[in-house]
């Protein structure tokens, strides 16, 4: 494994039963890189983060973060080690405000993992990160004057941009986003895609699951495809879309580059060779 991966995976195999549910997954991130992972529905996409964040033990296979082994390493240790993961369903605390949730997720990082030192992490006042949590939620933007706002009366957009706040808020050095961008809307999704590649250009290297093949294929720099638990793609947005694998696989029917860039909403267009026919959306 060579030091331009922050995170790689050798062969890794998950399997619940009689599934294979990862079969020999072998991927690597480099720094600074914005990679999406892309598949149809039960793929094993989820399955990969959860294995890499050390919720799963992969049955076989291997998981280094920043050149060190982490395979059987608990989540907690892993997060504490640069890399924090976003989930699939909103974790998003009702009851809190917008400012107090990201404060709740920046305490954490102060918390150990010995009775003690726990203690005494708790004995912090909550509210003593309220400027840096400020700074985050102006670096993420769109928060102003409504950071006092209760979490639950945020539209659902902001929910998921706060989501990403609070990620931001453990200090990642590597970002797993599991389908940030679902259930938006074409602005919203424009919107996400902006914060996700400001994140990027701040140097957090970001692995993105996200079922919109027009979106992923617009602002990542890599796309690796799953298919049952295997990794069928692995290279630049443009010959991927293009790949016959793939298109058969999930995509359905070749992607154009004016769709990407009208999916897109306005970010830089990624140069494809025009193909005839209108696209399938991945959409779920
Ligand atoms: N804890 C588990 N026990 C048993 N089977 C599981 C478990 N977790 C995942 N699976 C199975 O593994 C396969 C991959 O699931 P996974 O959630 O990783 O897919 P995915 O690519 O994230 O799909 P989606 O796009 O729908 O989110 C599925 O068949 C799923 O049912
Ligand atoms: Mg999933």
């Amino acid at each position: 494994m060579s030091d331009k991966y922050v995170l790689f995976t050798q062969d890794i195999t998950m399997r619940f039963g009689g599934l294979n549910a990862l079969d020999s997954v072998t991927i690597g991130l480099k720094k600074g890189e914005l990679l999406a992972v892309v598949g149809p529905n039960g793929a094993g996409k989820t399955t990969f983060f959860n294995v890499v964040s050390g919720i799963y033990k992969p049955t076989s296979g291997t998981v280094w973060l920043k050149g060190k082994e982490i395979t059987q390493k608990p989540p907690f240790l892993i997060a504490r080690n640069g890399m924090v993961r976003t989930f699939q369903n909103l974790g998003i605390y009702d009851n809190l405000t917008v400012i107090e949730s990201v404060c709740v997720a920046m305490h954490r990082k102060f918390l150990k993992n010995n009775l003690m030192k726990t203690l005494k992490g708790f004995l912090v006042p909550w509210d003593t990160n309220k400027p840096e949590a400020m700074t985050i939620l102006e670096f993420i933007g769109g928060f102003k004057g409504i950071e006092n706002e209760l979490c639950i009366n945020l539209p659902y957009g902001f929910q998921k941009y706060l989501e990403i706040a609070r990620s931001l808020a453990m200090g990642p050095e590597v970002l797993l986003l599991d389908e940030p961008a679902a259930g938006l809307n074409q602005s919203e999704k424009t919107e996400i895609s902006r914060i996700i590649k400001k994140i990027v250009s701040s140097g957090v290297s970001v692995m993105l699951i996200e079922h919109d093949i027009k979106m992923v294929s617009n602002i990542s720099d890599r796309i690796v495809v799953l298919d049952y638990g295997k990794q069928i793609a692995d290279g630049v947005p443009k010959d991927v879309i293009c790949d016959p694998k793939v298109i058969s696989a999930y995509i359905g029917k070749p992607v154009t580059s004016a769709e990407i860039e009208a999916g897109s909403g306005g970010c830089d267009p990624v140069t494809v060779s025009v193909q005839t026919g209108q696209a399938a959306s991945a959409d779920e």
